[in-house]
């Protein structure tokens, strides 16, 4: 056997999402006739907005002509496409220009590999809970030692639970990265102006970079709300935005996400570097599809999905809310984040739920220790099935 990377041995079991799968299909197996509902993955539904097929469409015939075909592109992304991204910031007063943003096939792809930045011996700090993507790769790079009771050693957690209103309190210790996500995954709390002024303050002070994870901002709806840590004064010298046209642009399939990237960073050039290295740029197609979400009519249908998706989310707020349930999120953000009935373990109402309601949902311990006793569902269905899996889950509260 040849010499492997032993860090993977620490890993917990399977990656969260998978496991669920797994799961549901072995259910699915023993019970052919079981009609499951998945609210667990964030995975859109709606049919790609029209703006874009047709934008992708147009892209592939040029690419059918001599005139318009392309072989490799930039590796960070055509301009057409960062212009329009840095346009899109400057409309919320956030200034960045094209050359700072890096065009990317999504965000778990880049919060996964910015990691490689780091020193082996970087101190990083994340939310409790926590999209496990930033977890799972900072194992994998050996930044920690083994987990016990669903934490690694060696990682700092900020406990973000209904007590704390989910803020997370500053870390103690000293920290060189830390991770924030707003509109939060798995939480649905989005993090105001206010407390971004207070880690951007916290970053500059402390010399810590800030990973800020902003893939779910078109969901915000509140306008008081930043969309952007750009927004913030102060925040271009020690923070790094990832976004994502996967949620709202329908894109999960498509792949098209990116990272901004102040040239005042050391991390600007050192990203443009493996960038350069590892990756050969988003295909002409997919990037014509993501400029055309800028465009009046991609707004607007992309617009339109949002709010479905939205409405969704309203419903489940109201409905279980209704049921005694103690819900949280699902505002700002498509991600209902319940607390399960009697303090029930996240896994086993999770089970539950499969078995005796055929509702998948994503149990909250998935995503960390403070995640348990919580229990997410995702927005991302279609209404129909919302409807019959609010009826069934009321059933088995
Ligand atoms: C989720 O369900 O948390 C997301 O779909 C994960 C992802 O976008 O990678």
């Amino acid at each position: 056997m040849p010499r492997v990377n032993s860090n993977y041995a620490k890993l917990q079991a399977g990656y969260l999402f998978p496991e669920i799968g797994r799961r549901t299909a072995a259910y699915k197996a023993a019970h052919p006739e079981a009609d499951i509902i998945r609210m667990g993955i964030g995975d859109v539904v709606l049919p790609l907005p029209q703006a874009i097929c047709e934008a992708m469409e147009k892209a592939v015939r040029e690419m059918g002509t001599p005139e318009g075909f392309r072989g490799y592109g930039p590796e960070q992304g055509y301009p057409f496409l960062r212009e329009a991204i840095a346009a899109e910031f400057a409309l919320r007063g956030a200034k960045i220009s094209p050359d700072e943003v890096f065009v990317s096939d999504g965000s778990k792809c880049d919060t996964g590999n910015f990691q490689e930045l780091f020193g082996a011996d970087a101190k990083i700090a994340v939310t409790d809970p926590v999209y496990p993507v930033y977890v799972d790769t900072n194992v994998m790079a050996g930044r920690t030692g083994k987990c016990s009771n669903g934490s690694y050693e060696g990682l700092v957690y900020l406990p973000t639970t209904a007590e704390n209103g989910f803020a997370p309190e500053l870390p103690e210790e000293k920290v060189d990265v830390v991770y924030l996500c707003s509109p939060n995954n798995p939480t649905g709390a989005v993090m105001t102006r206010e407390q971004l002024e207070k880690w951007v303050a916290w970053a500059r002070a402390n010399d810590v970079v800030i990973l800020f994870d902003a893939a779910y901002e078109a969901f915000i709806r509140d306008p008081a709300l930043p969309h952007s840590i750009f927004e913030i004064e102060g925040a271009r010298d020690v923070a790094v935005e990832f976004r994502s046209f996967s949620k709202h642009a329908g894109f999960t399939g498509v792949r098209c996400g990116y990272v901004v990237v102040p040239k005042e960073s050391p991390f600007h050039a050192m990203w443009n570097r493996r960038h350069c290295t590892k990756f050969n740029g988003v295909s002409y197609p997919v990037q014509r599809g993501a400029e055309a979400v800028f465009s009046p009519e991609g707004r607007r249908q992309c617009q339109a999905n949002v709010d479905y998706y939205m409405a969704n989310a309203d419903l489940v707020r109201r409905t279980l809310g209704g049921l005694g349930v103690k819900v949280h999120g699902g505002e700002n953000g498509p991600y209902i984040w319940m607390e399960t009935p009697n303090g029930e373990s996240s896994w086993d109402f999770f089970d539950r739920l499969l078995t005796r309601a055929n509702v998948v949902g994503t149990p909250g311990a998935g995503f960390g220790a403070c995640g348990e006793g919580y229990f997410r569902l995702s927005a991302f269905a279609l209404r129909e099935n919302v409807e019959r899996a609010l009826e069934r889950i009321a059933r088995v509260l």
